[in-house]
């Protein structure tokens, strides 16, 4: 899918790291990451960070931070959001199929929580299935699970 109009994307810098923040916040209200972390992130050499701008707006519409692969090993999305007022306009879509083009070959694997509908829905509409189920892996006991695409098929 391509960008949707009025957007802009360019890779994630370190500062970006307090519009990261904030946008955590807003669509991760148990378990946004910690400033330092997301300042880890985009420091870090074996995670990619996207960010996605609407035009004439300061703050993000959407962020993806994906670790790069390391030998045969699967890739993982680390974080996805889309904020609130730009959901239902691709821009996930548009985040998870640039993280697979990226990426391609290979596997690539993401954890949701167990409740998070709207995040399934897009996923297994992306060709994800689940691997397994994590019981409790989230602090407040929600499952964790576990999808996996295979970007060689
Ligand atoms: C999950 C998320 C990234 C989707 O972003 P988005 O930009 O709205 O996604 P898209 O517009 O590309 O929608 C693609 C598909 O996702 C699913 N979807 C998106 N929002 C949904 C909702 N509220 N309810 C059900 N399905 C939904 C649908 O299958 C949709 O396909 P459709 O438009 O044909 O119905 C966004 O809802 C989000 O940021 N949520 C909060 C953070 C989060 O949960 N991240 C994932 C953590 S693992």
């Amino acid at each position: 899918m391509p960008l949707p109009d009025g957007y802009q994307q360019r890779g994630a810098t370190i500062r970006d790291t307090r519009r990261i923040r904030r946008l955590e916040k807003r669509i991760f209200p148990k378990d946004a990451y910690p400033l330092i972390e997301i300042f880890l992130l985009l420091i870090s050499p074996v995670t990619h960070n996207t960010v996605i701008l609407s035009y004439g707006e300061e703050e993000l519409a959407g962020f993806l931070s994906v670790s790069k692969p390391l030998l045969d090993r699967p890739v993982w999305i680390v974080t996805i959001g889309v904020a609130p007022e730009h959901q239902h306009r691709g821009l996930g879509t548009f985040l998870m199929q640039y993280a697979e083009h990226q990426f391609s070959p290979g596997r690539i694997r993401l954890t949701v929580r167990a409740g998070n509908h709207p995040a399934i829905s897009l996923y297994e509409k992306l060709g994800y299935h689940l691997l397994r189920r994590q019981r409790g892996y989230y602090f407040d006991g929600e499952d964790g699970l576990i999808m996996e695409k295979d970007l060689s098929r």
